[in-house]
């Protein structure tokens, strides 16, 4: 039930981020897949795999490893670093950005997601 509830409600927007305001909403997961496969499958591959430069978000990386609000300032603002991430901002709005999170929280194992769970608690997003 824990776990329903993390792949249903994933934490915030960019903007509210941004105003230091957090918010739960409800999104769809399936909405998300449906924009990964979109925008994203390219590079990281169809099922999250990984490719090339682009590091794998399911099971076998370590997307993990980053708190909800930390996925969403990636997607959004992109980043580089061995590889180019491109910034998603201007392309998906925030509710986007936050089904595709909840899209690939639905590939983590049950210990990834509670794992993961622990870094939202322990890495809140700043002021
Ligand atoms: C043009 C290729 C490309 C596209 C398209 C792309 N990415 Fe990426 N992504 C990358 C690369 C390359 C990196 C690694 C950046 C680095 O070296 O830090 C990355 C990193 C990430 C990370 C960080 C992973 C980690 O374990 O630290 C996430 C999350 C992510 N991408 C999600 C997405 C999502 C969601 C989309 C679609 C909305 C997307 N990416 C589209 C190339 C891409």
């Amino acid at each position: 039930m824990i776990a329903l509830a993390v792949v249903i409600v994933v934490v915030g927007g960019v903007r509210a981020f941004r105003q230091g305001e957090l918010r739960f909403d409800r999104i769809d997961p399936q909405q998300g897949t449906r924009i990964y496969q979109r925008n994203c499958a390219e590079c990281h591959g169809a099922d999250a795999e990984g490719k090339d430069r682009a590091p794998p978000l399911n099971p076998a990386g370590h997307a993990h490893h980053h708190a909800d609000w930390e996925l969403v300032m990636i997607i959004a603002e992109g980043r580089g670093g061995l590889g180019r991430m491109p910034a998603w901002k201007e392309k998906l709005s925030d509710r986007e950005i936050q089904a595709v999170v909840a899209s690939i929280k639905t590939l983590w194992t049950e210990d990834q997601r509670r794992f993961q769970q622990e870094i939202n608690r322990a890495r809140p997003a700043p002021p």
